[in-house]
């Protein structure tokens, strides 16, 4: 397919070889605004606003993802195949579900258990295991570790419902050691893996789905803060 696709109106050379994606399009300008350098609004369709500056002298990109397999399939799709991008970062937030898993922590998803049928489409004659780029996850427990950050590294949920009707399926989750829940990570990595391109999701826990407690506006942003700290550096 030429570029423009149906959802990105960049130029070809636009966009950098690393996309960093937060959910929220806002959060992509802020990110632009306040951390790069060198800033041009790359895409404007459906408002779901990318941008490219630099970052300590590097070409990188921001965009949102919205909300959900679908929406992240389709941006993540068009980046890698379209746009030749190399790697995309997800930063986003999740729901606690471990015991070992607070609020503010940073979980970097190295699995993402799903249950969405996002898989169906390559036919395969079994169960595909969505994984992190191995180097990509590397980098980023490094980066955080130089950065006196601590980080939970696992396999999350990546779930289609927010409200799911079925009370007990985080509890069935947590049994076989699933970290958190969140609703993008299983849809890029499959699409990284298809590509033969790299993604990696980091998570900050912003509630935790068995005691409903949730963080305020202030504390989600400064754990914020952290996590784009750990994916700037590896960008
Ligand atoms: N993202 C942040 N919190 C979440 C939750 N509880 N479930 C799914 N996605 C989330």
């Amino acid at each position: 397919m030429n570029i423009p696709t149906p959802h990105i109106n960049a130029k070809a050379d636009d966009i950098a070889k690393t996309v960093l994606m937060p959910g929220d399009p806002l959060r992509a300008k802020f990110i632009a605004e306040n951390y790069l350098e060198n800033v041009t609004c790359v895409n404007t369709v459906r408002n779901m606003l990318g941008f490219t500056g630099t970052y300590k002298g590097k070409k990188v990109s921001v965009m949102g993802s919205g909300m959900g397999m679908p929406s992240i399939g389709i941006y993540s799709y068009e980046l890698f195949n379209f746009y030749d991008v190399d790697n995309i970062i997800r930063i986003g937030s999740a729901g606690g579900i471990a015991d070992n898993v607070k609020l503010r922590d940073i979980v970097i998803a190295m699995g993402a258990s799903t249950n969405s049928n996002f898989a169906a489409q390559y036919k395969l004659p079994g169960t595909f295991a969505p994984i992190a780029d191995f180097g990509l996850l590397r980098k980023a427990v490094e980066a955080a570790e130089k950065l006196g950050i601590k980080t939970v590294v696992g396999n999350v949920l990546s779930s289609d419902t927010f409200y799911d009707d079925n009370k007990e399926a985080n509890s069935l989750w947590k049994k076989m050691n699933i970290l958190c829940v969140e609703m993008e990570a299983a849809a890029l990595y499959m699409n990284a893996a298809r590509a033969g391109k790299n993604a990696l999701c980091i998570l900050t826990i912003s509630d935790h789905v068995f005691t409903g407690e949730a963080l305020s506006a202030e504390d989600r942003q400064n754990t914020f803060r952290e996590m784009m700290e750990i994916a700037l550096e590896i960008a």
